[in-house]
């Protein structure tokens, strides 16, 4: 069978065991959803958010990208943020980065790697913040583990530096900020321990006033 229809006869199969146990499944997910969390991964095949966290179809917002990035460029990533937070108004954002992530394997190295190197430096601008304490770690499997950590807190960090969350946190005290790795070789989810609720957490230069001043 080919791949695109394994994936097809792999939906029919989906659709039938959902139906089987609850006939009015389909249905009921058409109503709306009402996510609690928005889920910020690597696009990484082995990562699927919803698998790796036993969520539901509805149960959680959802943007992948090469090393689970927030660059404060990037629309698609603006726009799910905005919507996630503002429309859905989500109780948790989790940046979830990965053990053995080719993105952040990538930005270790000096190769070209085509256009892909335009995204890669975003992460090499993280590895010169760290630098001290990455190049101090001899061995190179530590100190990959931990470029893939000090890169999700720096994500954390970026996204709370955004005029979205600092209003929401003005607004309603939500969401919270949670930095995650899921380790590849156990299946288990790490929790940094880095969570952004407030803006007191933020040094003074990326605090922003909650009025819009236009003038
Ligand atoms: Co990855």
């Amino acid at each position: 069978m080919d791949v695109i229809n394994k994936l097809i006869n792999g939906n029919r199969e989906w659709v039938e065991d959902q139906l089987e146990i609850d006939k009015d499944y389909f249905q009921r997910l058409s109503q709306g959803q009402e996510p609690d969390s928005l889920w910020i991964g690597c696009a990484d095949s082995r990562v699927p958010a919803s698998e790796v966290t036993r969520t539901k179809p509805g149960e959680m917002f959802e943007h992948r990208n090469i090393a689970n990035m927030v660059v404060h460029s990037d629309m698609n990533l603006l726009s799910v943020l905005d919507y996630a937070v503002n429309a859905l108004r989500v109780k948790h954002v989790i940046v979830c980065g990965h053990y053995l992530c080719g993105g952040i394997n990538a930005a270790m190295g000096n190769r070209q790697n085509g256009l892909v190197d335009n995204w890669i430096r975003h992460i090499k601008d993280v590895y010169r913040l760290y630098e001290n304490e990455l190049e101090a770690i001899e061995d190179k499997q530590q100190r990959f583990d931990r470029f893939v950590e000090v890169n999700v807190y720096e994500q954390v960090f970026d996204l709370s530096k955004t005029s979205i969350i600092q209003n929401a946190w003005a607004e309603r005290n939500e969401p919270k900020i949670h930095g995650w790795v899921f380790d590849i070789r156990t299946g288990l989810i790490k929790d940094l321990n880095i969570t952004f609720d407030n803006q007191t957490q933020l040094p003074s230069i990326y605090k922003i006033d909650s009025e819009v001043v236009m003038k």
